[in-house]
């Protein structure tokens, strides 16, 4: 689908059907008022109405802010992919909310059919977005801006929506590289015998009993003279079968999505370097597929992590805090960065406490904190702030070793989770990493706002929100 901006009144613009947004004042004073009363039509959230005859869809609206636009925006292009129009057309009333409307029309329409054997071809090409009234200069700036982010973010929920057989950690590696040669970027990747030299025996364990061997991606974009550097960890886990520490048939499904941070860093570098801000940007990954096997390893089992943190594993299955470990020691050894963010389907509790939207945020900085709040919600990701404390700490004792992969008690999860990583943060680093709990946010089996089933592409708007306005 296409979407254009066009510097002319909304009559004016060629389209098969016009997409009109109103809220439930706004239908009583609309011109078709009366018809619109016969329809049923109130203006209420989710409400859809078609005046085939008008050639006008109507879409509800609970008032005019920025997130209710982009998920009516979301309903009616889907509403136009059922139908059979060609193109269609709609009004752009103000500055504010015109990226998240155009968002949620690209967003919306997204959907994942590469396995589907039928055609899945739809009508639909083109949407105009008219800007009669307003700065067509500054609003054509901001609509090729949020759609380089949108694109973005469809290449990230493309990648985790590939199914497991055909991506693993090789697989993952070429992508990379591919991203790194279509956009400029440098890429390294390490395999075992790279992991190995490092020392990075916490992630070398978890990837020991696949078939694919373990690969370190490290992507970079470097403009000139850059005003910081930024480095952004991902989770890779192509699968995550849970190890020995088998997981339950039911929860093993849609453990594809175990990659979703590393598909998420790989789709903000993408974003970054279309944008060409003058930030430098690190990706490190850590691209792993925890499997069973007579060399798979155990709970009981103490690994030496990169950092000589020894780790006592009691569940394999949590796996993601292991590479992550590694992972996070090894980027900051390389880079010295004014922010150091992992992203990560890292725990269910993380669900648990927040529900299956929201993203969980972890770190020392309140600063840091507030400032991703403000990108998430300006960008219409949902995020919540989850608390250490130096008491929960303590849970990830172990008798054996530094510390163990799991916490003693079942409550607060995600916290003792980001605790663990935290482990592997240097102390002139604390106050500059965060730690992004995706699992709930990544994925989800039921469409949701801007999401369709499967991915969502998290954190991949809320981070290049804050690297567009960073100071
Ligand atoms: N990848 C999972 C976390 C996850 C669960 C993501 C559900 C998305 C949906 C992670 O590796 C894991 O299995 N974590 C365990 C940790 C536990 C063993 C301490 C979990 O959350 O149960
Ligand atoms: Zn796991
Ligand atoms: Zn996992």
């Amino acid at each position: 689908m296409q979407t254009k901006l066009v510097n002319k009144k909304l009559s004016d613009v060629k389209a098969d059907i016009t997409v009109e947004f109103l809220t439930a004042d706004e239908v009583s004073s609309h011109e078709l008022a009366t018809l619109l009363s016969q329809a049923g039509f109130k203006g209420k959230e989710d409400q859809i109405c078609f005046l085939y005859e008008k050639e006008i869809l109507l879409c509800g609206l609970e008032d005019r802010s920025a997130d209710n636009l982009r998920a009516a925006a979301t309903l009616a292009v889907r509403t136009l992919k059922n139908a059979n129009y060609k193109s269609a057309k709609t009004q752009i009333k103000a500055e504010k909310t015109f990226s998240a409307l155009v968002e949620g029309f690209v967003l919306g329409e997204y959907a994942f059919n590469d396995y589907k054997s039928e055609n899945t071809k739809t009508a639909l090409t083109t949407i105009s977005f008219s800007v009669e009234e307003l700065d067509h200069k500054k609003l054509k700036n901001i609509f090729e801006e949020t759609i380089i982010i949108a694109k973005a973010t469809c290449f990230t929920r493309d990648l985790v929506n590939t199914a497991p057989q055909e991506l693993n950690p090789k697989t993952l590696s070429e992508i990379a590289e591919k991203l790194a040669k279509d956009n400029g970027l440098t890429c390294n990747v390490l395999d075992e015998k790279g992991l190995k030299k490092e020392k990075m025996n916490a992630m070398l364990a978890v990837g020991r009993a696949s078939v694919h061997e373990s690969h370190l991606i490290h992507i970079s974009y470097k403009p000139k003279n850059p005003k910081k550097i930024i480095s952004l960890v991902g989770k890779g886990l192509t699968y995550d079968s849970g190890g020995l520490s088998l997981k339950a048939a039911t929860s093993m499904v849609s453990m594809k999505m175990d990659k979703a941070g590393a598909c998420a860093v790989l789709g903000m570098l993408k974003a970054v370097s279309e944008l060409r801000l003058d930030i430098e940007i690190h990706g490190f990954i850590g691209a792993v597929e925890n499997m069973i096997g007579g060399n798979a390893y155990k709970p009981d089992d103490i690994l030496v992590s990169r950092s000589g943190t020894t780790i006592e594993v009691r569940n394999t299955d949590a796996e993601g805090r292991l590479v992550l470990a590694d992972v996070l020691d090894y980027a900051q050894d390389k880079v010295k960065a004014d922010y150091i963010f992992d992203f990560a389907t890292l725990t269910g509790a993380c669900m648990v406490a927040l529900g299956p939207y929201t993203t969980g945020i972890m770190g020392h900085s309140t600063v840091l904190k507030h400032k991703i709040s403000f990108a998430a919600s300006s960008s219409g990701e949902l995020v919540g702030s989850l608390p250490f404390n130096k008491h929960l700490v303590k849970l990830l004792k172990s008798e054996i070793a530094d510390i163990s992969n799991v916490s003693s008690k079942p409550y607060g999860g995600a916290i003792t989770a980001g605790l663990f990583l935290d482990k592997f943060i240097k102390d002139e680093n604390k106050e500059k990493w965060m730690h992004f709990d995706i699992a709930g946010s990544a994925y989800s089996e039921s469409a949701w706002d801007c999401n369709s089933y499967g991915a969502t592409g998290a954190g991949v708007r809320m981070i290049s929100n804050f690297l567009q306005n960073i100071k």
